[in-house]
């Protein structure tokens, strides 16, 4: 039901705001010594993006941003003292009731946004509640612009680390779409999944009984040297498109995998027009958020 808001047609129609929200953010970079491609690009493209695609002003992004950060402080961290807990807790309750409302004017005055299709199209004979709607907002918020964000910086890391890597970009040696794809195999940001077997099966020689817990590890499998000979090796355009895990596979496909390719390629382009000499500032050693399963760079510092 939610994939019926992840149209060709509904993306081509965001194609031109993406870019324009790439642009806008990339701009005012061009004059710095240095910058920060995961909090001064990849975070503010991949969260206004999404947002203006669900259909939320732009007044709330930063309301937005906040209540997302809770949520993945309560996910993944460690160590919160009382008063930060009620915060969190003020916040997300604070960012269910901007869902509802939000969800119950789309309901009564729909627009050309993902909330309204969610809410108005039926699909199959089927279609979503108010409450499934609003509930599936902050979801859609976090799950669509954390990965992305990672997504991105972890391609630019890996091109400006590979000799000539940036200036094949620059002068379309290397294709955009085939580095999308393989930026993602290489370093895919969701690292794995949980599942729980609902009968007894054989993987690779090992039997599984029924109601196993099982993760599966898409980076692995995307490094799987039976697939991938060389996997570590960054070489797009080596492998069909969608060769790899990084979106799932099956009835839990990434819901957003081709509004998150297309912002990848939109991004890298608009990065390779604004910063033709772009290079990597020193760095000791790549530092990662402790998150799991999301993989995601703290930061990279890159000079213009
Ligand atoms: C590069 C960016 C992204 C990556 C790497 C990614 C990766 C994934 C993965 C691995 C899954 C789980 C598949 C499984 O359970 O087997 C998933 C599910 C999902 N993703 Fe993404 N995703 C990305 C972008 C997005 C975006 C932009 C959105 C929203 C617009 C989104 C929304 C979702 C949702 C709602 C699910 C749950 C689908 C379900 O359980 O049926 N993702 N994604």
């Amino acid at each position: 039901m939610i994939n019926a808001g992840f149209t060709p047609r509904a993306l081509q129609a965001a194609e031109a705001d993406v870019r324009a929200t790439a642009v806008r953010l990339l701009r005012p970079l061009t004059g710095a010594p240095e910058f920060d491609v995961v909090t001064d690009f990849a975070l503010p493209y991949a969260l206004t993006v999404i947002l203006r695609f669900l259909g939320i002003p732009d007044e709330h992004h930063q309301a937005c941003l906040r209540w997302s950060d809770y949520k993945v402080q309560l996910m993944v961290g460690r160590d919160h003292t009382p008063e930060q807990l009620r915060e969190y807790a003020r916040g997300l309750r604070a960012f269910g009731e901007f869902a509802r409302e939000l969800t119950a004017q789309r309901l009564s005055a729909p627009r050309g946004d993902l909330i309204s299709t969610m809410l108005h199209e039926s699909p199959h004979g089927h279609r979503l509640s108010p409450d499934e709607v609003a509930s599936l907002i902050p979801t859609l918020i976090i799950t669509g612009h954390t990965t992305l964000a990672q997504a991105l910086a972890i391609t630019v890391r890996h091109q400006l680390r590979s000799p000539g890597g940036w200036a094949a970009l620059v002068d379309g040696t290397v294709a955009v779409a085939d580095l999308v794809e393989e930026g993602l195999r290489l370093d895919c940001p969701v690292v794995g999944m949980y599942r729980t077997t609902v009968r007894e099966a054989t993987v690779a020689g090992r039997v599984l009984p029924a109601g196993s817990r099982v993760l599966l590890l898409y980076g692995a499998g995307n490094h799987d040297p039976g697939r991938y000979p060389d996997p570590g090796r960054c070489l797009p355009g080596r492998w069909p498109t969608a060769a790899h895990l990084a979106f799932g596979r099956g009835t839990h496909y990434c819901v957003g995998a081709a509004l998150a390719r297309a912002e990848l390629r939109i991004a890298l382009e608009e990065m390779a027009a604004c910063f033709p000499a772009l290079s990597a500032a020193p760095e000791a050693s790549p530092a990662y958020r402790p998150t799991f399963p999301l993989r995601a760079l703290t930061a990279l510092r890159v000079r213009p």
